[in-house]
């Protein structure tokens, strides 16, 4: 039997049951392949309820605000994704009559959507001939076939798309696709491949040369950036300042409390000296509350370290472009996960 043939009927009898699969209408299968895009299946599984949920048509999905659909996504990370998501709706809505468009290009050509998720869509909806190589492919393709090519280069990953696309099952791409996909996410694991339990195991180079943990290869470490975030939790009386975040950098529209950002650590003290600091309070009285532990979100090219500072201010104080919310309205804001760790630790 042929590699994609033992995959395939592995994956018949070992698949998980993930409701876009039951249920593969092209929105459906879109949706998840989003959702999935930066995100493991478990963590992702109520984020997809719940947006089959709030919005179970394409067409709900467009007309909803942007608003709605962050609120949707908030705590999942990566907010590009919804900004797109939201996007890609209402583009299928004007420019396809709202009916999911079925072939490649048209697909490939929606806000979101790289090769990969256009060659996962293709396939899983409409059984179109593409090979879909994300994360879990590289890694299941460079050690059944031994590729030492790194992954993160072009020249590499036209590399592994050819491999793919000759190993595809033409027959039953969606299946094949999905299989892959299966593979690296239940047995062949980054760090303890599962070779024992594996269907390809006596035809896998890696497994026979024992170099299992030499592949996938990089080229380089990615670099990290650290960013230290001073959150100023600004209370005056029983409300908290807040604003919508601009949509340049990470979080773009999520809400968010006043920030000073600096390159390095720094502490309050050096904080009350800066440009910042006197534009938000302008030489008016604040009181020191409490100052938080230090929070570190990781991002995939970056590295939050943030504390929050809380303050109380008089009723005389105004901040213009923020405003003052009590606490039980929060639910009506996105926020990203880090302001959201904070707001529940207020809460015991
Ligand atoms: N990760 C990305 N796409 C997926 C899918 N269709 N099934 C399971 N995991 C996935
Ligand atoms: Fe991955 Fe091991 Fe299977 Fe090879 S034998 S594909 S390394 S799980």
């Amino acid at each position: 039997m042929q590699v994609s043939q033992l995959i395939g009927s592995w994956y018949d009898s070992h698949k998980r049951s993930l409701p876009w699969r039951e249920n593969p209408e092209p929105y459906r299968i879109w949706l998840s392949e989003i959702i999935l895009q930066q995100t493991r299946v478990n963590q992702g599984m109520p984020y997809y309820t719940r947006f089959t949920e709030r919005f179970p048509t394409l067409r709900e999905l467009a007309d909803a605000s942007l608003d709605a659909v962050l609120l949707a996504w908030e705590g999942l990370g990566y907010y590009n994704r919804a900004h797109n998501l939201h996007r890609a709706a209402q583009t299928i809505r004007d420019e396809h009559q709202g009916i999911f468009p079925s072939d490649y290009s048209s697909i490939r050509a929606l806000p979101g959507i790289g090769d990969y998720t256009a060659a996962a869509i293709a396939s899983l909806a409409f059984n179109l001939p593409y090979a879909a190589v994300d994360g879990n492919v590289y890694r299941v393709l460079s050690r059944i076939l031994g590729i030492p090519d790194p992954v993160d280069t072009s020249s590499g990953k036209k590399t592994f798309q050819n491999a793919a696309n000759s190993l595809l099952d033409r027959q039953l791409p969606g299946r094949h696709n999905q299989a892959m996909i299966e593979l690296g996410a239940l047995v062949c694991l980054p760090k303890n491949p599962q070779c024992s339990s594996c269907p390809v195991q006596h035809c896998c180079w890696a497994f026979k040369e024992g170099i299992t943990r030499e592949l996938p290869t990089k080229n380089k470490k990615s670099r990290i950036r650290n960013r230290y975030f001073h959150y100023l939790a600004i209370w005056q009386d029983h409300n908290l300042y807040i604003k919508q975040r601009n949509a340049k950098d990470i979080w773009p529209m999520l809400y968010e409390l006043p920030l000073i950002e600096t390159p390095h650590p720094a502490e309050l003290e050096t904080l009350m000296l800066s440009r910042e600091w006197q534009t938000l309070f302008h030489g008016t009285k604040v009181t020191l509350l409490n100052t938080s532990r230090s929070y570190l979100h990781k991002l995939s090219h970056q590295h939050i370290h943030a504390r929050f500072y809380k303050i109380k201010v008089e009723p005389d104080y105004t901040l213009e472009e923020y405003r003052a919310v009590p606490a039980d309205e929060f639910n009506r804001y996105a926020f990203p996960k880090l302001i959201l760790s904070y707001f529940n630790t207020m809460k015991q």
